[in-house]
């Protein structure tokens, strides 16, 4: 048969969705008989059935030379080539490769329905399609995608990113389609990352506050002792400078006295975060805390499993320490994207992923790309995400040139300019 247009779909649920979906996009392209035009956004959606991830979808316009069957088994040659195991319908899958449509084919018969009937029925399939191919005509019939009425069944399927950075597939799809950009996982659902400083020492927090940038401060006992200074004044001076979250931590160690500790700070001030370290005791107080409605932060967390039974308590974010699992040779910004990951998988977990013991920029663009809710930083640190040589030389450069023309009063110029245009 002649080449034609196909609507396929995929999705993936389990482990690094994204660059499962990519990796399927460009076996495509390399396939034969596969021309790619058009590729959607990534959408995520609700899981399904047995499946308990949360699924990353998108849809893909190609023109094929291949038939009905032809294309299905490609579909699942490429299927096995990412890594999909064999498993029940409904379930998760790392990836799945859908045939939605085909141009002008309609048919049933086992194992390939055209049109494929969940592509009208369901949110995931049918918002990415429109995204690209909302002129597609139903075989048999005058109406085409854009025609068909709301789907019936909805996952909350809503976009979050672009699929595919500087691959081999940005050079292969027609500049005309969104231009490619690295998927950001979970913070691209949200707002972007925050920044709290890692300091108890206000002159530091006055001066970062000042910059207009700051959104919290964290502080441990070692920080407050550190200062020399009250504990209970200083936490109440920082809420008065930031008026934002503040981190305050309890040092009782059973879960009573954390209670009462964090009962306590939380009526300091109402921007006060509860900190409290991840022990038994710890995850029980966070239950206590969270049921009063009081915001609390579980610090002191080294694993995964540790983050999603802070999650799993009600805490508001966890803490976990990288620059101290980096001085062990442990990859510090790789716990922080498990627990992106986790927390992503389960949408009723509504705690932030608060990145601490960060020790240099690297850190904070690792952190970011990795899309944690919140980084806290040391004032050092901070400044240096300012600093660049090639900044300063390409300023000096700048102004040694403008110090030659003849009138190198900017503000004056303009306005001149502003009260002569006034006149006019
Ligand atoms: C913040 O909440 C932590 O207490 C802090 O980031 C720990 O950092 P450190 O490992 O540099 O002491």
């Amino acid at each position: 048969m002649g080449p034609g247009l196909a609507l396929l779909g995929l999705g993936s649920s389990l482990g690094q969705r994204e660059r499962a979906l990519e990796l399927a996009v460009r076996l495509l392209a390399r396939a034969p008989g596969v021309e790619l035009l058009r590729l959607s956004r990534a959408w995520s959606s609700r899981p399904m059935g047995e499946a308990r991830g949360g699924f990353l979808n998108a849809a893909l316009l190609i023109r094929s030379s291949h038939s009905p069957r032809g294309l299905l088994g490609l579909c699942k040659a490429i299927e096995a080539r990412v890594g999909r195991r064999v498993s029940p319908r409904w379930t998760d899958r790392l990836i799945d490769l859908d045939i939605l449509w085909m141009e002008g084919i309609r048919r049933s018969g086992p194992g390939l329905t055209l049109p494929h009937p969940g592509l009208a029925q369901r949110d995931f399939a049918l918002l990415p399609a429109l995204e690209i191919a909302p002129e597609l005509r139903l075989p048999g019939t005058e109406r085409c995608l854009a025609d068909l009425p709301p789907p019936r069944v909805r996952t909350g399927c809503a976009p979050v990113g672009v699929l595919v950075a500087g691959s081999t597939l940005a050079r292969a799809i027609p500049a005309a389609y969104p231009q490619p950009r690295p998927l950001h996982p979970l913070s691209a659902q949200g707002p972007a990352m925050k920044i709290f400083l890692d300091t108890a020492n206000l002159d530091e927090i006055r001066e970062a506050h000042s910059w207009g940038v700051i959104d919290g401060v964290t502080t441990n006992p070692s920080l407050i002792a550190r200062e020399g200074r009250d504990f209970v004044e200083t936490i109440d001076q920082i809420c008065e400078i930031v008026q934002g979250p503040v981190s305050a931590e309890t040092v009782a160690t059973n879960w009573e006295g954390m209670v009462k500790e964090g009962r306590l700070l939380a009526q300091v001030s109402e921007h006060v975060v509860v900190k409290i370290p991840l022990t038994i005791d710890g995850i029980r107080a966070t239950r206590v805390l969270a049921d009063d409605g009081i915001d609390v932060n579980v610090t002191l967390c080294f694993q995964a499993a540790q983050a999603l039974l802070a999650a799993k308590a009600g805490a508001a974010y966890i803490s976990p320490f990288i620059g101290r699992l980096d001085d062990l040779s442990i990859d510090g910004v790789q716990l922080i994207e498990q627990i992106v990951q986790i927390y992503m998988n389960y949408p009723d977990l509504n705690t932030q992923v608060l990145a601490a013991s960060i020790r240099h920029p690297l850190h904070v663009a690792q952190v970011a790309t990795a899309g944690a809710h919140v980084a806290t930083i040391p004032f050092s640190t901070l400044k240096k995400l300012v600093n660049h040589p090639l900044t300063d030389s390409g300023l000096k450069q700048f102004l040694a040139d403008w110090a030659g023309v003849p009138d190198p009063d900017v503000a004056g110029a303009v306005e001149r300019f502003l009260a002569k245009r006034d006149k006019r």
